[in-house]
């Protein structure tokens, strides 16, 4: 082999690995952060007044893990909003959009017996009797620790919370 030959097989050794470790940094830009950030306030309006929680306190200060509020391991990386299983309401709205709300098929179990493919018969619907709605799911959760571990809860407590 002359040296010109053994000089451009050179090169293109070099021209592929400097391709591979280009294709390697762009995936390295695509796939997604696994870890979620943790949010540091969540503003959650409502007819009570104004929430200011703060989440970062929460979860990283006063000493709780996450699974202690975010209390459904649903098998993802992501935690849910709280409103994802505890509407406001369990009216239409709710029929239709939560079926995609949810990360995979195991969260539907929470409330189903099966993974739901079609309109439920009458005796497959979830017993809602037990799922709070938002806002009683939220003042439980709050107020249940506080109560057990400090800060505010009680009926004089409410603006210690809500905005006025
Ligand atoms: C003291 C209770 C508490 C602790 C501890 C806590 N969280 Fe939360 N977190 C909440 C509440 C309440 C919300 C608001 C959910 C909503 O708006 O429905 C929330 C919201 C979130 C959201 C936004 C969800 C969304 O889609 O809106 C993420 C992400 C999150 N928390 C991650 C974490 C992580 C990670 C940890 C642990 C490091 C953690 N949280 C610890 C109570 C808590
Ligand atoms: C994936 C669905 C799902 C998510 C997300 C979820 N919950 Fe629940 N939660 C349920 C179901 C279902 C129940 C009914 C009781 C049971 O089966 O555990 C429940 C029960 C509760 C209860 C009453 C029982 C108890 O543990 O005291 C409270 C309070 C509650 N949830 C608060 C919250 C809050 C606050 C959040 C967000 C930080 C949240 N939940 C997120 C599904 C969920
Ligand atoms: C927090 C509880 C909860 C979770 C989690 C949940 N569902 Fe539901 N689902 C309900 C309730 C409540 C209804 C309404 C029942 C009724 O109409 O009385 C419902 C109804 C349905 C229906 C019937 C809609 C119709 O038009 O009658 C389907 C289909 C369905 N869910 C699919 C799913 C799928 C798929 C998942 C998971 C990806 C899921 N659900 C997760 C509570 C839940
Ligand atoms: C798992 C336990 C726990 C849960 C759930 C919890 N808290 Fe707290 N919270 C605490 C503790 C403990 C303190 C007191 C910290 C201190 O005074 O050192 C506190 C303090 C507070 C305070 C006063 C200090 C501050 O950080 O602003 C507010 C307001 C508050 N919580 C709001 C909320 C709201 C709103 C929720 C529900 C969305 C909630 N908390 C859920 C444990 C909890
Ligand atoms: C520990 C904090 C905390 C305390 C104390 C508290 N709340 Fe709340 N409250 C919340 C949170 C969080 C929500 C839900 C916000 C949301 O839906 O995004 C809420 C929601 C509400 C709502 C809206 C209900 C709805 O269905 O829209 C009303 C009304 C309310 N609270 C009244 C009160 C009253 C009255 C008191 C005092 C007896 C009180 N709250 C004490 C945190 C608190």
């Amino acid at each position: 082999m002359n040296e010109v030959k053994l000089l451009q097989r050179r090169y293109l050794t070099i021209a592929a690995i400097i391709a591979a470790l280009f294709v390697i940094a762009i995936a390295g830009y695509m796939i997604p952060v696994e870890k979620q950030d943790v949010p540091a306030r969540i503003v959650m309006d409502n007819t009570g007044g104004r929430v200011i929680f703060s989440h970062q306190a929460h979860a990283e200060d006063y000493g709780f893990d996450c699974i202690d509020c975010h209390h459904d391991d649903i098998g993802s990386d992501t935690f849910l909003a709280c409103g994802t299983c505890h509407p406001a309401e369990f009216n239409d709205d709710f029929r239709v959009n939560h079926q995609k709300a949810f990360p995979s098929d195991e969260a539907c179990l929470r409330c189903h017996d099966d993974v739901p493919t079609a309109p439920l018969a009458e005796d497959e619907r979830p017993d809602i009797e037990n799922i709070p709605l938002r806002a009683e799911a939220f003042h439980t959760q709050c107020m249940g620790c506080h109560e057990e571990n400090g800060g505010p809860y009680g009926d004089d407590s409410c603006y210690q919370c809500h905005a006025r």
